[in-house]
């Protein structure tokens, strides 16, 4: 299966990601997570990257695409799941033909519809491990220890671009940018899209989401 996770900074895509790849064995292909990777080591896409993070505006689409065409060709046979990618018009245009090139193209979207309301809250609450990249919430999903990495120990940290003024340019980002993109899947006969509503607790988003998946996997 090839499958793009779509939705607003916040909506949960990181954390249905983790439950997908558990129970179908797909690559997660997060493409903010491989920025910061880039950025913790130094690089020059990591340098690049750096100001269009930090700001919540979009780093450009020529450096995106061809670092998820590299990560994407990479894929076991089971299939990716693509989080944060695409998230500009012309990214999804790009992944489509570089996907033809080899025959394949996404198979399915997944939706994650969220009122702004709601995203500030999760974000100002969310808590990750610099380590490892797993992700809480100081509410809704707290650590066993207050601010301690239930894997490795590691203090957790308040991600930069979590702060208020940032996160609200993040969703200005989102609206402008990255909704078309829904439209973009939509008039395109290639892939099915479905909408799911975010707002709820992620164990219901998640069996929400099993209940397409399943039907694609069964076909
Ligand atoms: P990226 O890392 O992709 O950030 P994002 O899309 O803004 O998404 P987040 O990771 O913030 O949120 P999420 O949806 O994964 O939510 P999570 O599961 O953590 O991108 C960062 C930056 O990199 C961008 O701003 C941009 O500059 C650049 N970038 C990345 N991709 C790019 C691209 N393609 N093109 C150009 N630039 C790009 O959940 C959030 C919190 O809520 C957590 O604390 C979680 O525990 C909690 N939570 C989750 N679900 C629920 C629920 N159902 N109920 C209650 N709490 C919940």
């Amino acid at each position: 299966m090839r499958i793009v996770l779509l939705g607003a900074p916040g909506a949960g895509k990181g954390t249905q990601c983790k439950h997908i790849v558990a129970r179908y064995g797909l690559l997660h292909l997060s493409s903010g997570d491989i920025l910061r990777q880039e950025r913790a080591a130094g690089t020059e896409l990591g340098k690049k990257a750096q100001s269009y993070m930090d700001s919540g505006g979009l780093v450009p689409d020529e450096v995106i695409v061809e670092m998820m065409a590299g990560a994407i060709k990479k894929a076991p046979e089971a299939g990716f799941i693509l989080d944060g990618f695409p998230r500009t018009v012309n990214q999804a245009a790009e992944l489509d033909k570089s996907l033809a090139c080899s025959r394949q193209k996404i198979d399915a979207v997944l939706n994650l519809e969220i009122d702004d309301e709601v995203v500030a809250r999760r974000m100002t609450g969310r808590r990750s491990c610099p380590q490892c990249g797993a992700v809480y919430h100081i509410e809704n999903l707290k650590p066993k220890v207050e601010e301690i990495c239930d894997n490795d120990g590691t203090r957790l940290i308040q991600r930069p671009d979590d702060s208020p003024e940032v996160v609200t340019n993040r969703l200005k980002t989102y609206h402008r940018q990255t909704e078309p993109v829904v439209d973009y899947y939509k008039n395109n006969n290639n892939s099915v899209v479905y909408d799911i509503d975010a707002n709820k607790d992620a164990d219901e988003v998640s069996a929400l989401l099993f209940e397409k998946l399943d039907v694609l996997v069964e076909a």
